[in-house]
């Protein structure tokens, strides 16, 4: 795997291997505080971000490495029309791998097609966003302790939320799962994953408006954020924003040992109350992905021959 722009361009087996190094990582941090010494990470963030662009500049640093940003396609060549091929091949003269975000969909495979070193896949428009669904995989990991036989329920945009389908895309290569998909009609996941992915793959699922007639049944609880910035009108995401708001109260009837995530940000539909629940994961997952994209960033930079 020279690029991550997909979160099936890796297998179960090189999964696993990344879930061992952040574990790794995570006991033994000194082991890695030089490991990439003398190289640079480019962040490339043409879309807003917090939580991605910071982690994986948290990671390289914490590696040893160093950072060279873009951050909003505004203070780039990309507003005076620069293709991003072109960009590609330009940072691909300055840095050793590359952390792209973008608005379109596609844009981190063009990216990788053109760069000469490892590109990977920050969220790229409504598609997929595979480093988000390694934090989520190491959360459930170290919350569950298992990939398998699990009822994992995901709620709200579905259909915009492109950490949702690089989830259930991981998750359905796992024995014994079932996804809940809880959204409302107009916000359904697109019929490409249900599928491609779903349906070919004979995963359980089903789909339903209603969270709380399906919240005694899951095993994790999968919170997503209304994507207004991917509307085509602002009526139609002011009718839908608050279609889900989990509270204490809600929780109610939940088994004692779900798992609560959220890829963040989070607008209003996790009441800030829930954050004391034991079973509120999702600033536990905010740290995770730090270590996921460190075990990333080693296993793409090894195989470009830039590391031993
Ligand atoms: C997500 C994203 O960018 O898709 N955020 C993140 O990377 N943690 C989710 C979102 O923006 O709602």
């Amino acid at each position: 795997m020279k690029s991550l722009i997909d979160i099936l361009d890796l297998t179960v087996e090189e999964l696993d291997e990344l879930i061992a190094t952040a574990q790794d990582i995570i006991a033994n941090p000194q082991k890695y505080a030089e490991a990439c010494r003398g190289l640079k990470l480019a962040s490339l963030f043409f879309e807003p971000s917090t939580r991605t662009r910071m982690s994986f500049e948290a990671a390289m640093y914490e590696l040893g490495g160093n950072v060279i940003s873009v951050t909003g396609a505004g203070t780039s060549s990309a507003a005076k029309g620069e293709s991003v091929a072109d960009t590609a091949k330009t940072v691909s003269c300055y840095t050793d791998i590359i952390a792209i975000r973008h608005p379109k969909e596609g844009a981190a495979y063009v990216t990788a097609k053109n760069a000469t070193i490892p590109v990977i896949n920050a969220g790229d428009g409504g598609h997929c966003h595979p480093t988000q669904t390694l934090a989520d995989l190491l959360t459930i990991w170290r919350e569950k302790g298992r990939f398998t036989n699990l009822t994992i329920g995901v709620c709200g945009d579905l259909k915009f939320g492109r950490t949702v389908h690089s989830l259930i895309n991981a998750m359905s290569r796992y024995e014994g799962n079932k996804f809940v998909l809880i959204s409302p009609e107009e916000l359904k996941v697109p019929s490409y994953v249900k599928k491609d992915v779903l349906q070919q793959k004979h995963i359980p699922y089903v789909q339903t408006t209603d969270l709380m007639a399906v919240m005694p049944e899951l095993d994790i609880l999968y919170m997503t954020r209304v994507q207004r910035e991917r509307f085509f009108n602002e009526e139609d995401y002011l009718r839908l924003k608050d279609s889900y708001i989990l509270t204490v109260d809600k929780l109610k009837t939940a088994k004692p040992d779900l798992a609560i995530l959220h890829p963040l940000p989070r607008v209003n539909e996790i009441s800030v109350a829930v954050d004391d629940d034991p079973r509120a994961c999702y600033f536990k997952q905010v740290l995770n992905g730090k270590y996921m994209r460190m075990a990333l960033i080693l296993k793409l930079l090894k195989e470009a021959g830039k590391l031993n």
